[in-house]
């Protein structure tokens, strides 16, 4: 993406607005669930169309979305075995993108090289997960560990993300604790102090100091006997390109994040929930109607409300990219020196220093008040 380039030189948060991904990571593409054996599906990755099918196996193969005949979209094309057929000519690709039949040609009949790209691809956690970057990268780059998945005493809420704007926008909003206003009406937060930050080159780290007052601290139980009111440090960590949240030992949040495009983003989020509810209501075959009913009556509706604000923000910098704009949270420029150094990092750095890491202070030399710039 060009824009980064022009922009060098300008505040960092216009080039946060700009940046391209850095795509030597995994990224989220579908809940597991939502490919079945036989299936083929389109995704998307910062513009790079996939198509994605679950083979005769049961295992997960993605190919760039481009038949190598012609061009025709691959993701319309039919599941068959292990390999996908393109829809126009039938021509056959194995798992790994080599052409393997075409279906007019006689038996002994060499076939052309026709070579369709494939990515790297897993399952974990019940995501289906994609390395859109250099292939041999893909196995010095781990996935997010998740250490609460399928243990128990944890309830686990998945929370799917759907954002009409860029994705440096959707994860200023996660670090950005300061926004307890907007949910006031559903009695999520209140008084937030930052407490500690650090940021590398890979991520930052920050612990907030939060109040609860309502809903939230009855469902999680913080209040001592006869109050619902309780202070706790929220951790944040946000190592690119996804976060890990922590309320305590209470809860955390896993919140992976997929850009499709310049203005649309995906999140895949796994919540892990210690509810003060019996056993047999959080691991029996209610769980998953529970799951629900907690998702839509809390979570999705702090979600909508976080939606209309992202993409309130992401149509005024479209309008105008040039208006200047006041953050005072030193935590939300430490992130987008992330995002902006992930990509622009990319582009200079020979493939040897990607993985170089130096430690920058944040905050730097501006006073600091109650954890904001002043
Ligand atoms: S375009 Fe795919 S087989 Fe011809
Ligand atoms: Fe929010």
């Amino acid at each position: 993406m060009e824009a980064s380039a022009v922009l060098k030189g300008q505040p960092i948060y216009r080039r946060a607005r700009a940046v391209g991904i850095n795509p030597n990571y995994w990224y989220p593409i579908f809940w597991a669930d939502q490919v079945r054996s036989g299936e083929v599906v389109s995704a998307q990755i910062w513009d790079t169309s996939l198509a994605v099918y679950r083979d005769a196996q049961g295992i997960v193969h993605t190919v760039e979305d481009a038949c190598p005949h012609k061009g025709v979209e691959l993701h319309r094309g039919e599941v068959h075995g292990n390999n996908l057929v393109c829809p126009y000519h039938g021509w056959e690709f194995d798992s790994q993108g080599s052409c393997v039949g075409i279906p007019y040609f006689p038996k002994e009949q060499k076939l052309p090289c026709a070579q369709a790209r494939t990515y790297p691809t897993q399952e974990a956690y019940g995501i289906i997960w994609v390395f859109p970057g250099a292939v041999e990268l893909a196995e010095q780059h781990p996935l997010p560990e998740v250490p609460q998945y399928g243990q128990p005493g944890w309830f686990m809420v998945r929370i799917p993300g759907h954002f009409q704007a860029h994705f440096s926008i959707c994860n200023e909003n996660t670090m950005d604790v300061f926004h307890g206003f907007l949910h006031k009406d559903l009695q999520g937060w209140y008084d937030p102090k930052l407490l500690n930050l650090k940021q590398d080159d890979h991520g930052v780290a920050a612990d907030y100091q939060v109040s609860y007052d309502g809903f939230l601290s009855k469902l999680l139980g913080l209040g001592k006997k006869g109050s619902d009111s309780a202070t706790r440090t929220v951790s944040i960590r946000y190592r690119y390109p996804h976060y890990a949240t922590a309320l305590e030992s209470v809860s955390s949040l896993y919140l992976m994040r997929l850009p499709v495009g310049p203005q649309e983003t995906k999140s895949f989020s796994l919540l892990f929930l210690k509810l003060p509810l019996p056993q047999w209501l959080l691991s029996g075959p209610l769980a998953r109607v529970l799951e629900k009913v907690i998702l839509n009556t809390v979570f999705i509706k702090f979600l909508h409300q976080d939606v209309e604000m992202m993409e309130s923000e992401q149509r005024n910098y479209s309008i105008d990219p040039k208006r200047n704009y006041v953050e005072v949270n030193p935590a939300i420029i430490a992130l987008q020196r992330v995002i902006v150094g992930q990509y622009e990092n990319l582009e200079k750095l020979p493939k040897s220093q990607q993985e170089t890491s130096k430690e920058s202070p944040i905050p730097p030399s501006q006073e600091v008040s109650n954890g904001m710039l002043v």
